[in-house]
């Protein structure tokens, strides 16, 4: 079940996306999957973080690829769309799982695409086989998930023999004041931070191996400054389409991301290996 603090960091996500899907489909009439990246990617630097992904995990045209926390499947589409390859997309909301599945419907990739609602770290109600996929991919999910243990074993569960994995994700890069701690676990959804070694140790402990962790805090913090200014540049803009509290909300969102990572306490990784 979705926790209080992620069913309020996503609340107006349904809204924003089908009122900038109309603004989209009034220009053209047949969408395809790039027609919809600039509003279904919930992570860091785009569809290029997926080609990134893409490249590590190795992925054809053969590559089964679970997607864990797809959110809106944005990811599981264009991997599927750009790579040929059959991905399955894990999303534990409810409303994102389902225009998840309408943009499968819109742009035709509901037959390499298979989206499902659940919770990754309850495994068991998941229609998924152990050892059933050549790939895991998770981008700024794990943030979200406390529990550790259980998540990595589920991870390391569903992966075929040689299999790989690409994470991206926050981690704490140094001890973490009471204030950041709460910004995270207020307005992130982000309850636990583990520092970079602690990452690895859980990792491991998992049973994954060739484990590299790279630090993308010089990536990311210019484009979320970015993410930022470009919003306030058009805050009229938006206050034209949704009312004050859901622009405000959004503002205050990305400003806190910002003021994390330019912190310096908090960081991002992209973390990749094998099982
Ligand atoms: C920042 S969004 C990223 C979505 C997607 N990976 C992308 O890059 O567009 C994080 C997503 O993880 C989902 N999530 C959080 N905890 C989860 C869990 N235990 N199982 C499945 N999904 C989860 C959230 O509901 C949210 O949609």
């Amino acid at each position: 079940m979705s926790s209080p603090a992620i069913a309020s960091m996503y609340r107006y996500r349904v809204q924003r996306f089908w009122k900038e899907f109309d603004l989209i489909k009034q220009k053209q009439a047949n969408l395809t999957v790039p027609d919809l990246t600039s509003l279904d990617q919930y992570h860091y630097l785009g569809t290029s973080a997926v080609d990134h992904a893409a490249k590590i995990l190795n992925i054809s045209d053969c590559s089964q690829v679970l997607d864990i926390g797809s959110g809106i499947g944005g990811t599981s589409r264009y991997l599927a769309w750009k790579y040929g390859c059959q991905v399955t997309g894990v999303e534990l909301q409810e409303q994102l799982h389902q225009v998840g599945m309408k943009a499968n419907e819109i742009t035709q990739m509901t037959e390499q695409v298979q989206l499902m609602q659940g919770d990754f770290t309850d495994i068991s109600n998941l229609p998924i086989s152990d050892h059933s996929f050549d790939s895991w991919v998770s981008m700024n999910v794990f943030l979200h998930i406390c529990d550790r243990t259980t998540l990595f074993q589920n991870c390391a569960r569903v992966l075929k023999p040689e299999g790989r994995f690409y994470i991206e994700d926050y981690y704490a890069a140094q001890d973490l004041p009471e204030s950041d701690r709460q910004a995270l676990a207020e307005i992130i959804a982000c309850p636990y931070l583990p520092s970079r070694e602690q990452y690895l140790e859980d990792l491991e402990k998992a049973g994954f191996q060739n484990i590299e962790f790279v630090d993308m805090s010089a990536l990311w913090q210019p484009w979320l400054q970015e993410r930022y200014e470009k919003f306030e540049a058009k805050r009229e803009y938006y206050l034209a389409l949704f009312d004050v509290d859901m622009v405000n909300s959004y503002s205050h969102f990305y400003q806190t991301v910002v003021n994390l990572f330019s912190s310096g306490n908090v960081s991002g990784a992209r973390i990749y290996g094998t099982n």
